[in-house]
């Protein structure tokens, strides 16, 4: 008899399984997929670790998290720094004096600040009322045009003018020549790609592949004292309140004859012609200098029911049901539920890992 049945082996279910096995509790990990890591799993391809679903940079301000991230597996320098194509125009991201410079050959902050300024002024917009007067409003029309507006329709599949103003609350504007996209103090990919970091979280504990939870419930919850499920919400009640919706993306990957495609890990696509958001090159998360390099596609997608949830949709309509969902958790005695799926939230890899720690210990009474 297990102390804890963990349904998912993403980074909530194993940082959830390492702290209770540490406790001395015998825990079993079961997951749908045939491999570990949830979305964080990296396939190796041609000795390139290949981020199976989606780019995944590591970056916190919390030393404790970092240096427990860092206890499994080392880190390493790995910057982003993304950059823009616009009709094969290139800008630095995030905004800062290189992009200032190559937008409009401005060279001091005073010159950029001005520039930025003029044109919110000549836009006039006194309160926003959609995104795209909202963006204008605070970064002028040039940028808005070149790097946010197609992008962001492209994400989220509607016009910036149809979009709420409160997506975008700010817009991180830097008067430095500084193109690290995070401000974090810690920042880095795992050494070895995130396999390493979950295949050592799970060190000594069973885990069974390849087993969806809800085709093997009966024989499941007989297996152990209580529930750790980090599935969707939804699915866990049957979906009997509803869909909770979620927007989400399509990756193609690409093995090319070629050691260095774009010369950056993550290139965006900010024009309204080209169907896909990002084109990201794995190798150079990792230095890589391998003969051949593998490139992904990345396209934004609505999202049906049956396909892969990505990124939650917050607005009224799904945090009407998520509070209806929730009174059913509340009623549900022995199971713990944690994770961007069962919580229905966006979480950053060091959020998620925040919070399975922070569940674990109030559960152990710490
Ligand atoms: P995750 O989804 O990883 O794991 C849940 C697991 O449960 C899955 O493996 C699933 O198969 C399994 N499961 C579900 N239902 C089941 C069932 N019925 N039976 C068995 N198993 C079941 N963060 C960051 O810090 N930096 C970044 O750059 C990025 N980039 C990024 C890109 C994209 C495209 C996305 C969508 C997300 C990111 N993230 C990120 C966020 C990061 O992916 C996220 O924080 C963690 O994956 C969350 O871990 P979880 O364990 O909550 O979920």
């Amino acid at each position: 008899m297990y102390d804890y049945l963990i349904v998912g082996a993403g980074l909530f279910g194993n940082v959830w399984a390492h702290e209770a096995t540490k406790r001395g509790k015998k825990c079993l990990v079961v997951d749908r997929r045939n491999h570990i890591g949830g979305n964080t799993y990296c396939e190796n391809v041609e000795g390139i670790n290949v981020h199976y679903y989606g780019a995944h940079i590591f970056h916190t301000n919390d030393k404790d998290i970092w240096d427990y991230v860092n206890s499994f597996v080392e880190f390493n320098r790995y910057t982003n720094s993304p950059v823009a194509n616009y009709y094969g125009e290139l800008y630095n991201l995030p905004f800062n004096m290189n992009t200032f410079y190559q937008m409009w050959k401005v060279r001091t902050p005073e010159e950029a600040k001005a520039k930025i300024q003029e044109q919110i002024e000549a836009a006039n917009i006194k309160e926003p009322k959609n995104l795209e007067e909202q963006a204008i409003s605070l970064v002028g029309t040039d940028i808005y045009e070149k790097l946010i507006k197609s992008y962001t329709e492209k994400q989220w599949g509607r016009k910036c003018i149809d979009l709420p103003a409160f997506i975008i609350k700010r817009l991180p504007v830097r008067f430095t020549f500084d193109n690290n996209y995070f401000n974090d103090r810690y920042q880095g990919i795992p050494i070895g790609g995130y396999n390493k970091l979950n295949e050592a979280l799970l060190e000594g504990i069973d885990v069974r592949l390849g087993v969806d939870y809800f085709k093997n419930r009966a024989e499941l919850d007989a297996s152990a004292k209580q529930i750790v499920y980090t599935g969707q919400l939804d699915e866990y009640f049957d979906f009997k309140l509803g869909y909770l919706e979620y927007r989400s993306l399509r990756f193609e990957h690409q093995t090319l004859d070629t050691p260095n495609h774009q010369g950056n890990a993550v290139v965006n696509y900010t024009d309204g012609e080209t169907a896909f958001t990002r084109i990201i090159e794995h190798k150079h998360f990792e230095f890589g200098t391998q003969d051949k390099t593998v490139i992904t596609h990345e396209y934004p997608q609505e999202w049906t029911p049956g396909q892969e949830p990505y990124y939650p949709v917050n607005d009224d309509k799904n945090d009407k049901l998520l509070r209806e969902y929730r009174k059913l958790v509340d009623a549900e005695t022995n199971v713990i539920f944690g994770g961007r799926l069962a919580e229905y939230r966006y979480y950053d890899m060091h959020q998620v890992i925040g919070s399975a720690l922070a569940k674990v210990r109030k559960h152990f009474g710490e």
